[in-house]
């Protein structure tokens, strides 16, 4: 397929953040009467009761406020903010003891979902920038999964007298969170008592007093666990999990990078809140990635989305926002509980450009399937660490990946005729390119409340509620039935009839 490409490119601009839309195959004529037809009446309402916190989750019966929590006057004023920060310089200036009057060395983030990718993702990325370049030397680590395959690595590099463990959990009752949290508190109750910690009770008690955070909406539930509230740090109701990294579930980024960090990633989510509110609907980044988005959906059939970032700072983005905008809009349900019967929210998929390139992109160039692209790249990278000649190979390595970023996608979007097969490629691949002058936590807070408001947008245009997630409940339940037949059957040697034959034979397979 030979399409044609713009004279002109298409590029919208936020705060040194262009998104670059020319290989969509879309002029902007086509684009706004789309827009004219897609979008939905009620929608400037709507974006404006997102943007003030307004905006109605309707199953859940509560508002809907990320968006708030950007702004620092809103966070200080629930009176957490101070506290957040107090928590952070306390732990990144080594004055925050263990219970053995030890300064904290390693921070162990346990959570899931929200819980997890976006405090993983922004600790990764924005690292270099932390200020308080002198700051006392902590480690944070990251553990979601409740197999224990994380904690197998990580407890045995850190020592319990010496490491604070942030249970982030919305819910405060997640069990894959407390599947973690439990095997840590069996190791730290081992550990404290083998630095002379015996007395009976106060290991826990020792443990909860010094060395555990709790970071929830639930602040019942972090009181009953046992986390003292000076330790406790809450956010609302109306946060929702995969939105919650601007609030206290994002304490690891500011105990990784420093408040200041966390505060100009805050500002820079709220420049794009602002842009997303005024800014013309071709100039608009989210409203121009929202119905570029329905229109490959709709139009062209496209069911998914490839997320290719070619800035290893970016390494995390295809899973965060796999979450966002699956959990958001992989519904077949409108708001108001009718069924709905077209395409919804696509799969979002991805993976780190440079490598995929060595990995997944053979199919992409010349493979079968149709597909879309959101390329991200980094266009310059400074550092003040190292000489003056590993500074500049390292300059000429990011020039590397922004050419073979720029190099993949046009030849996606060109393709190459050959009259020999094995030289053919089709191109027409729609893609577009979210270009960064440079990686800043402005401009990183920028493209994520983007994505943020892209899935708004479609969410709105789809008639859904972008902002419950029942479908994850059921599997949940499955879960918890097979976890207890696997238990019974080690305890009786039987294993239960009630599952299908294949779950059966496992279940043997597990006791024999
Ligand atoms: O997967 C379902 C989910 O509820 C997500 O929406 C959420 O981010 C994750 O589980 C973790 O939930 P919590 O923060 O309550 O532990």
């Amino acid at each position: 397929m030979h399409k044609e490409l713009p004279k002109t490119a298409l590029q919208a601009t936020c705060n040194g953040l262009i998104y670059d839309w020319s290989y969509q195959f879309l002029t902007p004529e086509q684009l706004t009467e789309f827009a004219a037809k897609r979008l939905p009446e009620g929608f400037d309402v709507a974006r404006q009761q997102l943007l003030n916190g307004t905006y109605q989750n309707v199953s859940e019966k509560r508002d809907v406020s990320h968006v708030l929590s950007r702004s620092r006057h809103s966070v200080v004023s629930q009176g957490d903010q101070s506290k957040f920060a107090k928590i952070t310089r306390k732990l990144r200036s080594g004055q925050w003891l263990g219970a053995t009057g030890k300064p904290i060395t390693d921070i162990v983030n346990i959570g899931v979902g929200g819980s997890d990718l976006g405090p993983l993702m922004a600790s990764f990325a924005l690292k270099e920038f932390a200020t308080d370049i002198h700051h006392h030397h902590v480690d944070t680590h990251f553990v979601s999964s409740m197999d224990g395959g994380q904690l197998y690595a990580v407890l045995p590099i850190v020592d319990p007298e010496t490491t604070l463990f942030i249970i982030t959990s919305k819910s405060f009752g997640t069990i894959d969170t407390f599947a973690n949290v439990n095997t840590v508190k069996v190791w730290a109750e081992e550990g404290l008592s083998a630095q002379g910690i015996t007395e009976k009770g106060k290991t826990l008690h020792d443990w909860l007093e010094h060395h555990v955070i709790g970071v929830s909406a639930n602040t019942k539930k972090m009181t009953d666990y046992g986390i003292p509230p000076a330790h406790q740090l809450t956010f609302p109701e109306s946060i929702g999990g995969r939105f919650s990294m601007w609030s206290a579930i994002g304490l690891a980024i500011a105990t990784s990078c420093g408040v200041q960090v966390f505060e100009r990633m805050l500002e820079g989510a709220k420049l794009m809140d602002e842009h997303f509110a005024s800014a013309p609907l071709t100039e608009n980044i989210p409203m121009l990635m929202a119905l570029i988005g329905l229109y490959n959906r709709e139009q062209r059939g496209i069911n998914n989305v490839a997320i290719l970032p070619y800035d290893g700072r970016f390494r995390h983005l295809p899973s965060y926002l796999q979450q966002l905008d699956m959990e958001s809009n992989g519904k077949q349900y409108t708001a108001d509980g009718k069924a709905i019967n077209y395409p919804t929210g696509p799969i979002i998929w991805g993976g780190f450009g440079p490598n995929g390139q060595h990995a997944f992109f053979q199919h992409l160039h010349q493979g079968y399937d149709a597909f879309t692209a959101d390329f991200v790249c980094v266009l310059h990278r400074h550092t003040k660490q190292f000489s003056d000649k590993v500074r500049r190979s390292l300059s000429s390595q990011q020039d590397l990946s922004v050419a073979n970023c720029l190099a993949h996608r046009r030849l996606m979007a060109m393709g190459q005729k050959s009259d020999n097969p094995a030289e053919h490629y089709p191109g027409g691949h729609p893609s577009s390119l979210f270009a960064l002058k440079e990686l800043t936590p402005e401009s990183f807070g920028a493209i994520i409340a983007a994505y943020e408001h892209k899935v708004f947008t479609q969410g709105v245009a789809w008639g859904l509620n972008s902002f419950d997630q029942p479908g994850v409940e059921l599997g949940k339940k499955v879960a918890e039935s097979t976890y207890a037949a696997i238990a019974s059957s080690e305890k009786s040697g039987e294993h239960a009839a009630t599952f299908d034959a294949s779950t059966q034979a496992i279940l043997k397979w597990m006791n024999d």
